[in-house]
Formats: structure tokens, C-alpha cells, sequence
């Protein structure tokens, strides 16, 4: 269906999509929570309840809302390229500031208990995906919102800059399974063979994490889904090609 505009309104399937994406992540927050809840005490920044933040908080900032963070540009495809980039940053900076107070509260735990910090191959891959994922919101930021970087900078960037954005919401559902069962292995380890409820809520909510991963996954590498550019992105972009070396109109990319 056109606007009037010549641009074409969301693409048939997108927001089918879009709505289970969106359903299937508040599910995954509700579950996370209610396994915490109803299972393992409930949630509080003192005593040992302080631990359960960690895996709500996680996955929240390093699921749900990273995820929809790289919906932004399918959802949003007719307002300015600016404001997209915008949303997109500040998602992502809302779902670091999350799961930064989800690393907290476990690094917290285990020195108030005198545990062992990143021995387990989960908080390996657990530092390296907020680390990285800090890292790429900082690299994200300089290249395309902070003024001053080349249009042919940004160009060149662009590819990794995707491509380390999917790897890392691969690489968060993957840490989350391995916490999932190591959480598992040490609340429940003598009762998880018998099929307790405890255990098969986990096992359904990493189940779910991977079809969430799998739902965006689809959406974002549909070509047809992508987000056309405004008609002055285009002539923007035309111009540069006409444009000599280290020229730089300002707002595209
Ligand atoms: C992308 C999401 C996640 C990240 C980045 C992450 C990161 C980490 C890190 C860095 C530690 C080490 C803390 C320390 O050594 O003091 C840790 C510990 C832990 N996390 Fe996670 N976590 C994530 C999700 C989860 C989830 C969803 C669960 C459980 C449902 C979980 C369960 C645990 C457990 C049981 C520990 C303590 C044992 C250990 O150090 O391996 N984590 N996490």
C-alpha cells in the first residue's frame, strides 16, 4: 500500500513478525522472572536474593531489549534516518545500563560470599559479550552520531558494524543458555533428572531465548524488509559519488 508519498507502508508479514518477536521477548522477561519468583526466593539487591538480579536484569538489557534495539530501522522506516539512528543508540545504551547492573549484582554476590570469580566457561563468554557489546556502542556512537566522521568512513565501517551486531545477540543467547544450566546444576542438581518443574521452566526458557534469536534473526536478514531510503538519503548518497575524496555531507549513513 502506498501513502500518497510514494513510500510504501510496512511490508505484508513484517509486523506479524514483529508482534510474535515482541511477545515471544516479554515472555522470556515474565519466565526469567517468575523462575526467580516462585523457585529461587525472589529478587533483592541484599542477601543471597541478590543473585537473582543478575539473570533477570541479563536478560532483559542482553536479550530482549538488544534485540529490539536491532529492529529499530525495519519498524521505524519512514521517519529521518537521524531520528533511527537515535532510538537505536539509545535502546542499546538502555539495555547496557541493565545489564550492567545484572554483571554487578552476581560480581557483588560472589565477593560478599567469597566465591571464585570467571571460572566457568559461562562468565567467559559472559564478560566477552558485555564487554564487546560496550565496545561496539562506543564504536557505534563515534561513527555514525558523533559529527565528523567521513561518509566514506562510515561506509566502511558499516559492514562490521552489522555483522558484529548480530554476532553479539547470538553470542548474549548463547551465555544466557550456559547460565540457564549452570544455574540449574547448582540449585536443582539432585532432583533435575526426575523432570521437576523448576527444570523444565528453564529448559522451556531457553527453548524460547533461541526461537527469539531465530525470530529477529529472520526479520533482519529478509531483503525485502529493510528500510528503503528517504528520497533525500538518496540524493545524498548520489552526491557523494560525485563528490571528490574526504568530502562529507553531513546527515546520510
Ligand atoms: C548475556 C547474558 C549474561 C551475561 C553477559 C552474564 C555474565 C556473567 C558473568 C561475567 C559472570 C561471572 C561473575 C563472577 O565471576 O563473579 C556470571 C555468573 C553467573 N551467571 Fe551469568 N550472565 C548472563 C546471563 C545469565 C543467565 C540468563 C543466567 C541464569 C539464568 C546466568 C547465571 C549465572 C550464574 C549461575 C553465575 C555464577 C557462576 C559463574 O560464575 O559462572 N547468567 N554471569
Amino acid at each position: 500500500m502506498e501513502d500518497g508519498l510514494t513510500r510504501p507502508a510496512s511490508p505484508a508479514g513484517l509486523s506479524w513478525y514483529m508482534a510474535v518477536s515482541q511477545l515471544l521477548g516479554l515472555t522470556v522477561i515474565a519466565m526469567t522472572g517468575a523462575w526467580m519468583g516462585q523457585y529461587r526466593g525472589g529478587i533483592a539487591w541484599e542477601s543471597v536474593l541478590q543473585f537473582n538480579v543478575h539473570p533477570l536484569c541479563m536478560v532483559i538489557g542482553m536479550v530482549f531489549l538488544q534485540g529490539d534495539a536491532l529492529l529499530v530501522y525495519r519498524v521505524f522506516r519512514n521517519e529521518t534516518k537521524r531520528s533511527a539512528k537515535i532510538l537505536h543508540g539509545l535502546l542499546h545504551a538502555f539495555a547496557l545500563l541493565i545489564a550492567l547492573v545484572g554483571v554487578i549484582a552476581v560480581f557483588d554476590y560472589h565477593r560478599k560470599k567469597g566465591f571464585a570469580d570467571m571460572y566457568s566457561l559461562h562468565s567467559w563468554c559472559g564478560i566477552a559479550a558485555f564487554s564487546l557489546y560496550f565496545i561496539q556502542w562506543l564504536m557505534g556512537f563515534s561513527f555514525f552520531l558523533f559529527p565528523g566522521a567521513s561518509f566514506s568512513l562510515r561506509s566502511r565501517y558499516k559492514p562490521q558494524h552489522v555483522f558484529f551486531g548480530v554476532f553479539l545477540l547470538v553470542l548474549s543467547i548463547a551465555t544466557c543458555l550456559l547460565g540457564i544450566k549452570e544455574l540449574l546444576l547448582f540449585s536443582i542438581q539432585a532432583t533435575y533428572s526426575s523432570f521437576v518443574p523448576e527444570g523444565i521452566l528453564a529448559n522451556v526458557l531457553g527453548l524460547l531465548l533461541i526461537v527469539f534469536g531465530l525470530v529477529i534473526g529472520y526479520i533482519l536478514t529478509r531483503d525485502e524488509w529493510k528500510r528503503p531510503p528517504l528520497a533525500e538519503e538518496l540524493a545524498l548518497s548520489m552526491d557523494f559519488k560525485t563528490l571528490t575524496k574526504g568530502e562529507s555531507p553531513s546527515s546520510s549513513q
